[in-house]
């Protein structure tokens, strides 16, 4: 059956255009210069079509949770990229995913939209899908136990706390020892513009 998608399905987020620039910087640094690399919790698709064009060696796969995926849907069949796959309907709590061959794992701005489970079930997956050089880039707000919490982000977190007890900022050493407990572990925490965070992890 064909899809009719258009324009009214496409979302845009003015964030995605202000972070995508930094975001791809540091994904330069850690991903392969050839592979396959799965993005959950894609949402909008702008990152997903920004980073097909920007890393050409590699198959970007966007994913979201089932029901999420239009606009990413619409945005695809608006360019030509050879290189940006079919979205694929992935949520973390799913037991198993259908996707294989992964080289690298791309999640931005999700952990602290998805219940605290949903951290401990991306590494779990991670630990399924990826072989030994498989790297996980997150990225996002974080709460931790070495600095003091940003004014802007204790405000994001109770804001997010308000709307839904389960969401908020996540602690980076809780999501450390929840990588530990999968086999990663923490290479690299970079600052990010408007106090977001790169984090990047491997195994061992
Ligand atoms: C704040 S949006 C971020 C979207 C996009 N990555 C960005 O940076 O604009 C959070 C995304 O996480 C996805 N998400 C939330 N819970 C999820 C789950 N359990 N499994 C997979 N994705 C989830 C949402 O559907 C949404 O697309």
């Amino acid at each position: 059956m064909t899809e009719h998608l258009n324009e009214l399905d496409i979302r845009y987020s003015e964030a995605c255009d202000r972070n995508k620039q930094p975001i791809a910087k540091v994904l330069d640094e850690v991903l392969p210069e050839e592979g396959r690399v799965l993005e959950i919790g894609c949402g909008t698709g702008q990152h997903a079509v920004y980073f097909a064009e920007t890393f050409a060696g590699i198959e970007w796969i966007p994913a979201d949770r089932p029901g999420r995926l239009e606009s990413i849907k619409a945005r695809r069949q608006q360019t030509d990229l050879p290189n940006l796959a079919e979205p694929v309907a992935l949520d973390l709590f799913d037991e198993d995913w259908e996707v294989e061959g992964v080289d690298a794992l791309v999640a931005v701005n999700v952990l602290h939209i998805a219940p605290w489970e949903a951290t401990g079930r991306l590494f779990a997956h991670a630990d399924e899908l990826l072989d030994d050089d498989g790297v996980i880039y997150i990225y996002g707000p974080f709460r931790d136990e070495e600095r003091e919490l940003e004014p802007s982000n204790r405000k994001f977190d109770r804001m997010l706390q308000s709307r839904d007890p389960q969401m908020g900022l996540r602690l980076r050493q809780d999501v450390e020892e929840k990588a530990a407990e999968h086999g990663f572990r923490l290479t690299a925490d970079e600052p990010m513009p408007a106090n977001n965070r790169s984090l990047v992890w491997k195994r061992g």
